[in-house]
């Protein structure tokens, strides 16, 4: 199923035979350096099939990345509720296949999912959680029109927590 539409991509649920595409993306160690280690083949099975069953229970997950111009899934973008220091929190998550990076596209997807989330959950605010480390991922919560709300350790590990506010998209 389609969610949304942007000038050169499309954002659709997973589906399990999505694996071989996004184990290109998510199996790169340089993609996944800020995580544990990449993903395996049977970690893209489980991942894919977590987020399908994020649509049943939540309504959204992280869905796919289509560009429209090839057709290709080139990576993944969405809405996760993510436990933050003890309360439910939307964040939106992305990752990019590792020839694409720099063309505004994990930005242009992250703008998407920042409208779409306002527009049909009744949240105050949504977040991103990034290692400070991220820059990348740090400029695109940036470009999303996020700040750095404040800090939390997650898996051990120190995490900002990017944020925006409903009142802040409708003062743009
Ligand atoms: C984070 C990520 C999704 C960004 O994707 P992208 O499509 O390249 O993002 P954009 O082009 O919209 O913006 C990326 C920003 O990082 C910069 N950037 C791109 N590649 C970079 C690199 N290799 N090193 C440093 N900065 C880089 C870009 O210049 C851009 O910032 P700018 O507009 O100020 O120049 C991608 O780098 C990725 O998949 N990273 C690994 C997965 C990950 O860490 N996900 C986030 C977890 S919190």
């Amino acid at each position: 199923m389609q969610i949304l539409e942007t000038s050169r991509l499309i954002l659709r649920e997973f589906r399990p035979d999505d694996a071989d595409a996004l184990t290109r993306v998510l199996s790169d160690p340089e993609t996944m350096r800020f995580y544990p280690s990449p993903y395996d083949r049977d970690g893209v099975e489980n991942w894919i099939a977590r987020n399908i069953r994020r649509y049943a229970n939540d309504g959204h997950g992280l869905w796919a990345m289509i560009l429209k111009a090839s057709g290709e899934l080139i990576g993944d973008c969405g809405l996760t509720v993510q436990n933050v220091d003890g309360a439910g929190e939307l964040e939106i998550g992305y990752h990019v296949r590792r020839d694409l990076w720099g063309q505004g596209l994990a930005t242009e997807a992250a703008r998407a999912c920042r409208d779409y989330g306002f527009a049909r959950l009744p949240v105050e605010r949504i977040i991103s959680l990034i290692r400070p480390e991220n820059q990348p991922s740090r400029r695109v919560a940036e470009k999303n029109g996020m700040t750095v709300w404040k800090e939390t350790i997650r898996k051990d590990l120190l995490h900002l927590v990017y944020a925006i506010h409903r009142e802040q998209l409708t003062e743009k």
